[in-house]
């Protein structure tokens, strides 16, 4: 398994030995871990968190301090990945000032290693001071879901005359401008492989087709976590949600049946400590969950064991946790 960190040199390093990169999103320390884990290059906290975390039907609403906040959990669970933490709608289009001490933010209180910017040339001296405050920039050209009431919708772009040299006088303007990396979102795949190969930097692609130097998915699609949303350009490698009802009612069942907990997920009292009056008795039975000193004399041994070390640690309830 490798340790080493990737950093935003690896990244050109794999574009230049045409290795594909590895890109998913994450919004939790949990699922940060294991994608961390599996070894996924990048991770990138993305605005699509407005959509698939918080219920929204676009990235709009989605606030820097949420961003931050989610950005804070993913560093948390994350070793060795990438992390690119997304600019909300309206954190650096007002001014470059203020996009500067955004962007900072999410370095400093998020943890981010880069940011994400939807956009082309119009952020040119953005990226380039950024850059130069030491924050590596991704940019994020073609389908960009912050301008969706620009586009009229989550619709495929670069089509119309004119759109896929645009598209690549972006990429390469952005590129000029200190971007590190790219995103190509929704475009054909002519245009994504023409851009890919203009460029030095590594083009990392959803919906735009197998050329790219690498892909990203959102990772509740990739899971199949949403039965209504199935766009051609995801693949699901698993029925999460399917897989999760099951579990869930199972649970269930077994919580109206009585089946859980049973008494191995149950705690007991030490017979040492156990009060010996009657009253004391009666809040002791109340204390082992309803188990009066009879019935859990059989288990005595192995209950005084686990009460002191329920889970591997003296005491400790969730002895798997790994506290920071
Ligand atoms: O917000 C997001 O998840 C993204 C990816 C889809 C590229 O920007």
């Amino acid at each position: 398994m490798k340790t080493k960190k990737v950093t935003i040199h690896t990244l050109q390093q794999m574009k230049e030995q045409g290795e594909k990169i590895t890109m998913l999103t994450a919004y939790d320390a949990t699922f940060a871990l294991l994608l961390d884990e599996s070894q996924i290059d990048v991770l990138l906290i993305g605005d699509s968190l407005g959509m698939v975390v918080q219920g929204h039907a676009t990235t709009l609403p989605v606030t820097l301090d949420e961003m931050i906040y989610h950005c804070r959990a993913v560093a948390r669970g994350t070793r060795r990945a990438h992390i690119v933490g997304d600019m909300p709608f309206m954190s650096y289009q007002a001014s470059i000032a203020d996009a500067i001490d955004n962007a900072g933010r999410l370095i400093k209180e998020g943890g981010a290693h880069a940011v994400k910017l939807e956009g082309g040339a119009q952020h040119a001296e953005l990226v380039q001071k950024l850059v130069a405050a030491g924050i590596p920039v991704m940019g994020h050209i073609g389908l960009t879901p912050q301008s969706v009431h620009q586009m009229g919708g989550f619709k495929i772009q670069g089509r119309e005359d004119g759109a896929a040299e645009k598209l690549l006088e972006d990429a390469l303007t952005l590129q000029a401008a200190g971007a590190y990396s790219i995103v190509l979102e929704g475009i054909p795949t002519s245009i994504a492989k023409t851009i890919s190969e203009a460029l030095a930097i590594p083009t990392i692609g959803i919906g735009a087709g197998p050329n790219c130097d690498g892909q990203v998915l959102v990772i509740y699609d990739m899971l199949g976590m949403n039965d209504g949303f199935k766009p051609r350009f995801v693949r699901t490698y698993e029925q999460l949600s399917t897989r999760i009802r099951t579990a869930v009612d199972s649970y269930s069942a077994d919580v109206k049946s009585g089946a859980f907990p049973s008494e191995q997920e149950s705690f007991f009292m030490d017979k040492a400590s156990r009060p010996k009056t009657a009253n004391a008795t009666v809040s002791a039975i109340a204390l082992a969950g309803g188990c009066g000193p009879g019935p859990l004399d059989a288990k005595d041994a192995k209950d005084a064991k686990d009460a002191k070390n329920p889970a591997g640690e003296d005491g400790a309830m969730y002895s798997s946790v790994d506290k920071d």
